[in-house]
């Protein structure tokens, strides 16, 4: 078919766009498109009010980056983006005519295009962006933000609205920064509050119109501003009469991802990694655009696309240019990336003999190293090192301390404005008293010692993403040295990607932890967003759970994760309910009677996932290596340290870890208050009861229970939990397309399934050292221990390919 100007060219693409929007309709919803799904608001009312409030958008974009920006989403733009998607989405292929389209740059510009009123097929495409073309200078941040209002608003109010260059009637949206709009350079609006990141959104007058705007001082404080504007319509907030400033209380809000070069992701159960390094840099998936629009969907700033244990390879030329081209892709959506580095690597890659710190060959080479980095990625962010930790090389090889190796490090990226993030997950190969402790007393001694580029990055728990851990004591012990946050966003030890398991009362857990650092309300929230010491860098980030699956992170509530930990990474203070009650209604639908069990469920699902599996504060009690089910009876090995028995210390008087005085003490790390509190047996919390000490079989509890019965009710009520959760599930089947629905209904078999391997296997275990009859109603586990102790799954998910997997 060739495409004329004009009035054809208008009603082929309204044909076009009807075809599309029937294709897409034949098809369920697989989770693609997240929390940005756009789908018309259904109440007419509302939307008709909406649309009110709603008519116009103004956006100026400077002129250089107009052509381009018309690629991402503009009322013309999807149809381009189809065009180039080969075999990403089921549309391209099912609309072969697209491909004949004339180049975006020379449709007429967006501004005014009166066949946008008839694509109300827009939003209804995948969200797949356009990918930039290699070489071509790629959309400008304010073009990607007045797509996103575009396809926004066309799907959520199911027309197009008409883009404008002024407002011209009440209901205009402008958006911009004083610099570039001068509608809002006019209003001189409050915006310092705003600071680098953030915005305003604004009711306002302007040439007798009622208009809102969307300000910032910086173009991705805009984008981030748009987002929010259309969150407010999806989940059907008021927007007439808003004033809304927002910052982010984050500076660093980063995805780790723990990708190999082989595309194999550690500790990932949602598919291969999503980057295809074998075809980067020359071929840019169109996931890639995805992929930062929705991290900029939630204020997420930095990436960092492999693994801490990190391949020395990833730091060779043509992976940097690998990585240039990522960066490219994500720089409009202010997305920056990060490396892993491997302290090895003068050794491995650059010839040195050595890769001591303090030698000047290896800072040389690092410099040239960082140089060569700088030249291809200006806005490289800098990097995140894993040293001396789990077998990995670092200074403490050469004598030196991880001050020194981080030092040397943050020297050759301070001149580029470059930052270090050095893990704190550190435990000693000659495996001291207690792995609890290990990070603190690695590091609190090194407080101040530090660059002032240089961020400690922390656990949330001293162990490492159990469960339930209580708060890494690191938190408030470090005055001089900036700590950030980190969580772990994939499910590692939590039932992997087929767990319903919400993860947001988790970090809101920890950042809500009182450290008692300087006195009562010193909170892990107010150490890492620097108020508490007044920390020049503040960084949270999350371990991502993302795949190359078509729901992204393996299941379509995991997506919840991936929303809540951005969410709390740009506001820490922010309540994990609100995030579920915001995101359900985003990927699923507002109705109330939907939204209400479901967020109720959600809410519950992560004390469910702690009761069947380590309850009272029991921790690490999965099988070795995979963590995949249970293995309270793991022991022996290379390292005491990884088994089961080291942490649960189970024998015939009681169970738990005795880190009070009398054990390892490690109660001791803590601020007085808290110390005292979790070191009294009478005073500690149930939740870390068996953290701290080891306790009596027949120990009463507070609710009058011993602590055998009281044991095994908390593993069973894990798995009551469960069925709840199933029942409320199968109740909503009419709010949710079958697609999507079906998915998590047989995730939620798979779950209490293994609720109850996890409550049956670990109650046979215990009760060989209680010697206690279960309480009564209580069911006894289904099989003996043996069998439970034979279950072996040496190709459970989550790590690299294991040529020689065995049974453990
Ligand atoms: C856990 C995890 C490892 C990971 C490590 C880390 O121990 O099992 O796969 O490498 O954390 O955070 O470095």
């Amino acid at each position: 078919m060739t495409i004329s100007y004009g009035r054809g060219s208008r009603a082929a693409l309204a044909l076009l766009a009807l075809l599309a929007l029937a294709v897409v309709q034949a098809h369920a919803e697989d989770g693609y498109d997240l929390w940005l799904r756009y789908h018309p608001i259904a109440d007419e009312t509302l939307r008709a009010h909406y649309k009110e409030a709603a008519s116009e958008i103004v956006a100026a974009i400077p002129a250089p980056s107009e052509a381009p920006a018309a690629s991402v989403g503009t009322a013309a733009a999807p149809h381009a983006t189809l065009a180039r998607r080969p075999g990403t989405s089921r549309l391209a292929s099912a609309v072969p005519a697209v491909a004949a389209m004339p180049p975006v740059a020379a449709m007429p510009v967006a501004a005014t295009m009166p066949a946008a009123a008839a694509m109300p097929a827009v939003a209804k495409m995948p969200t797949a962006g356009a990918a930039p073309m290699l070489n071509s200078p790629g959309p400008s941040t304010l073009a990607v933000a007045r797509a996103e209002l575009v396809r926004g608003l066309s799907g959520l109010l199911a027309t197009a609205e008409p883009v404008s260059d002024k407002p011209s009637r009440n209901g205009s949206v402008v958006i911009g920064t004083p610099k570039s709009s001068p509608v809002i350079a006019k209003l001189n609006l409050p915006l310092a509050k705003a600071g680098a990141e953030g915005y305003l959104i604004r009711s306002a007058s302007y040439e007798g119109h009622h208009v809102t705007v969307i300000a910032a001082n910086s173009d991705v404080g805009v984008l981030y501003g748009t987002f929010h504007f259309l969150r407010l319509i999806q989940t059907q907030q008021p927007i007439d009469t808003l004033d809304i400033t927002e910052a982010p209380r984050i500076q660093h809000r980063m995805l780790d991802h723990w990708d190999n070069l082989d595309r194999s992701v550690e500790r990932g159960y949602a598919g291969q990694s999503i980057w295809d390094w074998q075809k980067l840099p020359d071929y840019l998936d169109p996931r890639y655009t995805d992929y930062a629009r929705a991290c900029a969907s939630l204020g997420i700033n930095g990436t960092v696309p492999t693994n801490v244990n990190a391949s020395p390879i990833g730091l060779t030329e043509s992976y940097l240019r690998k990585y240039a081209a990522l960066a490219k892709v994500f720089r409009p959506y202010g997305v920056r990336v990060y490396l892993t580095a491997r302290f090895s690597a003068p050794i491995e890659i650059g010839g040195l003999k050595t890769a001591d710190p303090l030698d000047p060959a290896v800072k040389a080479w690092w410099k040239a190293k960082t140089d060569e980095i700088y030249s291809l990625i200006p806005d490289f962010g800098g990097f995140v090192v894993k040293a001396n930790s789990e077998g990995q090389p670092g200074p403490q090889d050469y004598h030196r301390t991880h001050a020194d190796g981080a030092n040397m490090l943050a020297e050759v990226v301070a001149p580029h404005g470059g930052i270090i993030m050095w893990r704190a997950f550190v435990y000693s190969q000659d495996q001291p008293d207690d792995r609890a402790k290990q990070a603190y007393s690695e590091f609190v001694p090194l407080d101040g010692q530090f660059r002032q580029n240089v961020i400690l990055q922390v656990k949330n728990g001293p162990i490492d993403f159990q469960p339930r851990e209580p708060f890494s004591p690191l938190f408030g012990a470090t005055p001089h040295t900036p700590l950030m946050l980190e969580v772990q966003i994939t499910k590692e030890y939590l039932g992997f990607a087929t767990h319903l398991v919400y993860l947001g009362p988790l970090f809101e857990e920890t950042l809500r932890s009182d450290t008692y650092a300087r006195g009562k309300g010193s909170t892990v929230a107010k150490v890492i967003d620097g108020s508490l010491f007044g920390y020049a860098t503040t960084g949270m980030a999350g371990v991502a759970n993302i795949g190359s699956d078509r729901d992204w992170s393996g299941s379509i509530f995991d997506q919840a994760n991936w929303y809540a930990f951005g969410r709390l990474a740009w506001n820490p203070l922010a309540s994990s309910r609100d995030i579920a009650n915001e995101w359900v209604k985003m990927t699923f639908t507002s109705d109330p009677p939907f939204v209400e069990p479901v967020v109720n469920m959600m809410m519950g699902s992560r004390e469910a996932a702690v009761n069947y599996m380590t309850p009272l504060g029991l921790h690490h009690q999965m099988a070795r290596t995979s963590h995949y089910g249970p293995g309270p009876w793991v022991t022996g090995g290379s390292r005491a340290d990884w088994t089961s028995t080291y942490f649960n210390r189970a024998d015939a008087q009681g169970i738990g870890f005795d880190r009070t005085a009398t054990g390892s003490n490690a109660v001791a790390q803590y601020a007085k208050p808290v110390a005292a509190e979790f070191g009294d047996l009478k005073r500690v919390p149930d939740e870390y009861l068996l953290w701290f000490h080891h306790v009596p079989w027949d120990y009463k509890m507070r609710s009058g229970h011993t602590l055998w019965d009281e044991l095994v009710t908390h593993y069973s009520a894990g798995v009551q939990t469960v069925a709840g959760m199933r029942k409320t599930w199968a109740g909503l089947s009419a709010y949710v397309d079958p697609e999507r629905f079906e998915q998590v209904s047989a995730f939620l078999n798979i779950q209490e399934k293994e609720a109850k391997w996890w409550r049956d296997a670990s109650i046979a275990y215990f009760e060989t050292f209680s010697k206690r009859p279960l309480p009564d109603h209580e069911a006894p586990p289904a099989h003996d221990l043996k069998y439970y102790e034979s279950l072996c799954y040496p190709y459970a998910p989550g790590g690299a390919p294991r040529p020689k997997a065995k049974c453990e």
